[in-house]
């Protein structure tokens, strides 16, 4: 098991460029499932999450090569399994999107039920729901979802609850289906317009990206396109709360700042001087004071959830206090625990988080839990004084590409090494 030790009290400085979208890239590999032609996927991050759908989708017999530059090129010519197993699905639960693409070209799939996570039950009645609504015989057995549709069939789908990859699922689904799809109550985030626009570009005919009413018309067949993923905003914003938390100038380059509004006020509002071009925003907080914010996490364009534990952790070292309502994941608070070890002054009262700045926190080791849990850590250690170690990093790999070497570029002191 690895560990990162973090030796805390370094203001950071610099520019780190920013990856691929992690949430962009997974969608965007089942896609490559509905071209009759070879796809190419560009900036894609290197990360354990993109590595494990590609050998899922390779063990249904698509060609799957990296080439030097981790752009991923695929052929779906010689597929012969239309099978997402268990020991794979279990480590990564967004294999999930294979399902709507596959029963789309193929009529068939079997697809283990991802199970949940730390962070939640994760359910996928939504995708399943839907999926029936366009005319699957869905049947859940000895823990996976079968699935066999002739034709899947255009329909009208209210979504219950805003889920992301529920709509990217049945986005896909719907680009073959026979007739029109209406998805209402769809997700809007940029991820989610991502995949539109790459399904788009492959002959799909799809109308609303971005809004929350997305209208397919089903076409018979996508070719495969050479496409390039957008920028990571969650880990763009994780590096911006990296020059909060320590007082310090962050400049992301080739990052979206219109994917970032409302992360973007919260910064402002934190006391953070926030400039931004075409594709950079920088961050500065030097000599000015970080200041407590309420944060509430709801579908985008509002404040995301994936960036709630990163701004709980500014929340633990700022002035004054910050109340922080997570209110996607039931189970999304576990990091406040792994906090009060560095000394935070939180109350945890369900899913609201009462967190009254202190002047400062002491290194401790702690212990990641999730992905996004283990960025608060990382930047908690930023700020604390002394020395954090954070343990079961794991957890960070799936979704943040050489994060030690980006922070060292911006002087953390940070090493990874093998506990
Ligand atoms: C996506 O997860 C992201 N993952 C998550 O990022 C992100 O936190 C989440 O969206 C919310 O923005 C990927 O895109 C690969 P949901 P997803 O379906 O699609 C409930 C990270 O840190 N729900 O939008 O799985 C669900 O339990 C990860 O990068 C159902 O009840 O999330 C949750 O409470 C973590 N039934 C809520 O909806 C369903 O069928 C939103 O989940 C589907 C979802």
């Amino acid at each position: 098991m690895q560990k990162f030790i973090v030796e805390g009290g370094a203001a950071l400085e610099g520019e780190v460029t920013i990856s691929g979208a992690k949430n962009a890239v997974l969608p965007l590999q089942a896609a490559t499932l509905l071209a009759d032609t070879p796809m190419s996927i560009r900036n894609v991050p290197r990360l354990k999450d993109v590595q494990t759908l590609a050998a899922v989708i390779e063990g249904m017999g698509v060609a799957v090569r990296f080439d030097e530059h981790n752009n991923i090129h695929t052929d779906t010519r010689t597929i012969h399994t239309f099978t997402a197993p268990y020991e794979l699905v279990r480590t990564m639960r967004a294999s999930i999107l294979v399902l709507g693409p596959m029963l789309a070209r193929f009529g068939e799939a079997e697809v283990s039920l991802p199970g949940g996570c730390a962070i939640g039950d994760r359910p996928v009645n939504l995708h399943i729901a839907g999926l029936e609504a366009m005319g699957a015989d869905i049947r859940v057995e000895e823990g996976y979802i079968r699935a066999r549709a002739k034709r899947l069939k255009g329909a009208r789908i209210v979504m219950e609850m805003v889920s992301v990859t529920g709509t990217e699922n049945l986005l896909m689904a719907a680009t073959l289906a026979e007739g029109r799809t209406v998805i209402e109550n769809a997700a809007r985030e940029p991820e989610v317009t991502d995949l539109a626009r790459c399904l788009i570009a492959m002959g799909a005919r799809i109308e609303g990206a971005g809004t929350d009413r997305l209208v397919v018309e089903g076409v018979e067949s996508l070719k495969g396109v050479d496409y390039t993923v957008l920028p990571d905003r969650i880990e763009t914003g994780t590096f911006l709360a990296a020059g909060a938390i320590t007082g310090g100038r962050v400049r992301t380059l080739r990052a979206a700042p219109d994917t970032l509004d409302a992360v973007l006020q919260k910064f402002t509002e934190a006391g953070a001087a926030i400039s931004s071009g075409e594709d950079w925003i920088e961050l500065d907080m030097r000599g000015r004071t970080l200041r407590a914010v309420d944060i509430r996490t709801d579908p985008y364009p509002a404040f995301p959830t994936d960036m709630q534990a990163q701004f709980m952790a500014m929340n633990a070292c700022s002035q004054g206090i910050g109340v922080v309502v997570e209110t996607i994941f039931e189970n999304r608070m576990m990091h406040v625990a792994e906090l009060k070890r560095l000394g935070a002054n939180i109350r945890l009262e369900g899913n609201t988080a009462i967190v009254a700045g202190m002047p400062y926190l002491k290194g401790a080791p702690v212990m990641a839990t999730d992905l996004r849990a283990s960025a608060c850590l990382i930047l908690a250690g930023l700020a604390a004084e002394g020395k954090t170690t954070v343990d079961r990093i794991y957890h960070t790999d799936r979704g943040y590409e050489c994060i030690e070497h980006k922070l060292a570029g911006l002087g953390a002191r940070i090493e990874r090494v093998n506990a």
